[in-house]
């Protein structure tokens, strides 16, 4: 625990920074488990939002394990602490006023939770890819799920580690028989319908 520091509270502040980027900074957190389409989903919206002149930056579990959480293996206690430095860093993108997508399984509700509770109410948005455990083995699109199921990878979400679906998140996607451009499209129209945008 850090201790002996103070917080220094700066003339240009989140306000400051969306204003003049006239927009409303967010957190999209995309949910799912993997080969749900998460990365796909929050490509294609990050798309369409920065074609609308949004200033967006998309946080993805495979790239950010390439550096920041680089360290950090699939035990639970892992993925705990990638989704505590995933969410101090949206909040610091939120901070310099952008609009955040965020593409990890983030398997436990409560780590959601937190991010959730480190932002204002209306700042996190949670969205769950629900495609069914037998679409993303069927897809298994980096052959990880075969991997899985020969014990040549342990730990992995859904065959030997757990995943709990959102409890109430704004957002519950159920496309995975569309093309995702189609649900990517739905999933922009959904955020902007409830005001999210
Ligand atoms: S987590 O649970 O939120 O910490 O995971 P995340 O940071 O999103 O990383 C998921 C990607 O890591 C690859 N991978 C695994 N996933 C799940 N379980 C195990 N054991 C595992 N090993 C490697 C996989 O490519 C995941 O990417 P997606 O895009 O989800 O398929």
């Amino acid at each position: 625990m850090t201790t002996n520091v103070v917080w220094h509270k700066h003339e240009i502040n989140k306000s400051t920074r969306a204003e003049s980027l006239g927009q409303k900074p967010r957190v999209l957190w995309l949910t799912g488990l993997s080969g749900s389409g998460k990365s796909t989903m929050a490509n294609l919206l990050e798309k369409k939002l920065h074609a609308l002149g949004k200033h967006t930056y998309l946080l993805d579990g495979d790239n950010v394990r390439h550096g920041l959480c680089g360290d950090l293996g699939f035990s639970d206690k892992d993925r705990v602490e990638n989704i505590r430095r995933i969410s101090e860093v949206a909040k610091l993108f939120v901070d310099s006023g952008m609009v955040v997508i965020t593409a990890f399984i983030s398997p436990f509700q409560v780590d959601r939770d937190y991010c959730r509770k480190l932002l204002a109410d209306d700042e996190f948005i949670e969205v769950f890819v629900d495609t069914p455990l037998e679409v993303c083995e069927q897809r298994d699109p980096k052959g990880l799920y075969k991997k899985a199921r020969s014990g040549e990878i342990k730990h992995f979400t859904g065959i030997d580690s757990t995943y709990e679906a959102p409890e109430s998140p704004e957002v519950h996607l159920q496309y995975q028989d569309e093309p995702a451009e189609q649900t990517a499209e739905r999933l922009y129209t959904l955020l902007a319908e409830k005001g999210l945008l």
